[in-house]
This record gives structure tokens, sequence and C-alpha cells, in this order.
């Protein structure tokens, strides 16, 4: 095994609470246990092509960073350097720089690569490795979507939001009888909407995995009224999308700009008003759930990822991504961790849902 001295490490994808428990776990353990020098690349990738996009990591940098939200590193999530946005007279040209990144790994000296991020930078991080580049991943995200990890850092934190803004909702709802509808992120994973739907007591949940049918969605309101109660929460995945139809994306005056979900609880609650003639208010939570102070369990999985990551360096595996697996730490090889786990819609969780008499819009 080759001998190591200096590690990098970057924050890839959008953001979530639970990066900076990470990030000081890789810092503490890799200078305590194992005496390496630890380097911080900031903006993702980014750091890898630009240059000053350094940060060298050491406890003191790392201090008092475990309960704050956002990464110390900054993150992207719009570079991929196989394919780089570079302006050449003026015009947009795509250019493949990954080489450019591996000969930069070289003259930093790096020994090992740290990549924490979700599908998409475990993606890169597949493509580096087969290049040649000593990588070790670490899943994050709120939509929870790695594969090759129970759960990500990241998505206990947005569940807790997403759950808190449900109870704030059904208070106003109970009072008005109204129909409150929330959008929750979750570009092609229902895992959000699933289990805060579940934590906080929703009458229907729509996922990007089961497709909905709006009779279903009125039926169950409907009844719900005929039993007295004259109010009902709905939750939906900002992927989800009606059967024989497509996900709704925000209409955005720049055409050139990437496609941004969004939409579909003002447009579900539009045809809820037509059928059932209650009144519907709609909730978009957005970025709320990216931001603020990481729960517990995102501080204690990020700490147990950041240990765990430099463990396999230490132990030369690298090209592997740790991962929770039940209850315990383990690793999957980056192959394995290529795509996205999705909810089953056969599963326990989704039955749960509907022996609780929970409407999943079909
Ligand atoms: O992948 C995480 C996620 O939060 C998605 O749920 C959401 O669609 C997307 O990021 C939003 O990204 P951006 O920061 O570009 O708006």
């Amino acid at each position: 095994m080759s001998k190591i001295r200096r590690v990098g490490v970057l924050t890839g994808g959008g953001d979530c609470p639970g990066l900076n428990a990470v990030i000081r776990a890789v810092v503490k353990s890799g200078i305590h246990n194992y005496g390496w020098e630890i380097l911080g690349i900031k903006d993702g990738f980014e750091g890898l092509i630009l240059l000053d996009h350094l940060l060298p990591l050491d406890p003191d940098r790392v201090r008092g960073i475990l309960p704050r939200g956002g990464t110390i590193l900054g993150a992207t999530n719009r570079v991929n350097p196989f394919a780089y946005k570079i302006n050449v007279d003026g015009k947009e040209e795509l250019q493949d720089v990954s080489k450019r990144v591996l000969q930069r790994v070289d003259e930093l000296m790096l020994d090992a690569l740290v990549v924490i991020g979700g599908d998409g930078t475990m993606h890169l991080a597949h493509r580096f490795s087969q290049m040649g580049m000593p990588i070790v991943g670490i899943p994050k995200t709120i939509d929870n979507d790695n594969l090759g990890t129970d759960v990500t850092v990241g998505f206990d934190s947005a569940l807790d939001i997403a759950t808190q803004a449900l109870d704030r909702l059904h208070t106003t709802a109970e009072s008005h009888h109204r129909v409150m509808a929330v959008e929750v992120m979750g570009r092609n994973a229902g895992w959000i909407a699933l289990c805060s739907g579940l934590a906080g007591g929703a009458d229907v949940i729509l996922i990007p995995e089961i497709p909905y049918q709006v009779d279903a969605i009125c039926r169950k309101i409907r009844k719900r009224s005929e039993l007295g109660r004259k109010f009902s929460i709905l939750v939906a995945s900002e992927g989800a999308v009606p059967q024989g139809g497509q996900q709704v994306y925000q209409s955005l005056s720049d055409p050139s700009a990437p496609k941004r979900l969004g939409g579909v609880c003002q447009r579900v609650s539009e045809e809820i008003h037509r059928c059932v003639k209650m009144e519907v208010r709609v909730t978009v939570l957005g970025h709320v759930q990216r931001g603020g102070s990481p729960s517990s369990f995102d501080r204690i999985l990020g700490t147990r990822f950041g240990v765990e990551a430099m463990r396999l360096i230490a132990e030369g595996k690298l090209g592997r991504m740790v991962g929770l697996h039940r209850t315990a730490m383990g690793s999957v090889s980056l192959a394995e961790a290529q795509g996205q786990r999705r909810v089953d819609p056969q599963g326990e969780l989704v039955q749960t849902a509907r022996s609780l008499s929970i409407s999943l819009g079909c």
C-alpha cells in the first residue's frame, strides 16, 4: 500500500444540512488517526479546474462547523468536467477538461480525494476513478436517492423541516376547512413526500414513483368531507407525475437555463378545486429544505461517513462509496453506486401508508 500524505475533499451537487459534519470528520480523523494533511477543494469539481480554489483544512478551521448548514467548501450542481462550459470568442462551448482535472490532482500531490455528493457527483467520481483517480465517495442529498446506501446525509434534516411544515399547515387547514397542498423536493424519488406524509399525517401523498389520478385524490377528499372532516392535507414531490402525463417545470425567462421542476401542487390544487369545490392553498417549501442546522441524526451519520471514508483510504480501498447498510457502516464500489434509489411502489412504506387509508393518488 502506497504511503498517504495528503488527502483532498470536495462537496459536489446541491448542498444539504450535514455536509460540514462530514468535512469536520474527514479533517479530524485524517489528522488525528493518520497524521495526513487535508486540502479542501472549493466549489466541487470546478475547484480542480480553476486555480485559487483551495482551502487547507485543520482542526482550527473546522472548529464550530458541526451545527452549521451549507458547506464551508462551497458547492455547485452545474459543473461537469467532461462537458465543461467555456466561453470561446463570446460563444459558449462544451469541452472535456477531465484530463486537466486528473493532472491537477497530481500537481496538488493528492494521494486520495474524498468526494461528497449525490448521484450526479458519484457518476463523475466513477468516471474519474476509471481514469485512475484515487477516489472515495460519501453519499449526500436531501432526496435520499443515492444507490448503495440506505440513507444519505441531509435527508433526515429535510424530512424534519417538511414534517414541521405539515404540522403547522394542519392547524390552519382545520380552522379554515381548506385543503392544504405542500410541494416538497424530490426530483425522481419521493422519499421526502412519503416520509413527511407519514410523519405529518397527510391524507394524500403524491410521489414520482406512483403516477397519480386526480379523480382518486378528489374521491379521498370528498370521503373525508362526508365523514365530517372538512379539511385535508396533501403532500407532493416536485417530481410527481399524473398518469400518462409529464412532470411539471417552472417557466423561466432564460431559455438557456437548465429546466427546473416546480408547479405540480398548483396544477393539482386547481384540479381539486374544480372537482370538490373546496378552497385549496399551496405551499412550496423549496430550498428551505436544504438550509439550516442539521438534525442530530445527520450530524452523526455525516461523522460516521467521514471517519469510514478515511478508514477506507488508510486500507487502500479506493474507488468505493461509503454507505449505511441497515445500522452498520459499509461500502460499495463506485460502479455499484451508479443510478438512483427510488421508492418501491409495492414496498412496506407505501403499504403502511395505504393501510392508514392515505391516498397515493391511485
Ligand atoms: O437533488 C437535490 C435537489 O434538492 C432536488 O430535490 C431539486 O430538484 C434540486 O436539488 C434543486 O436544485 P437547485 O439547487 O439547482 O435549485
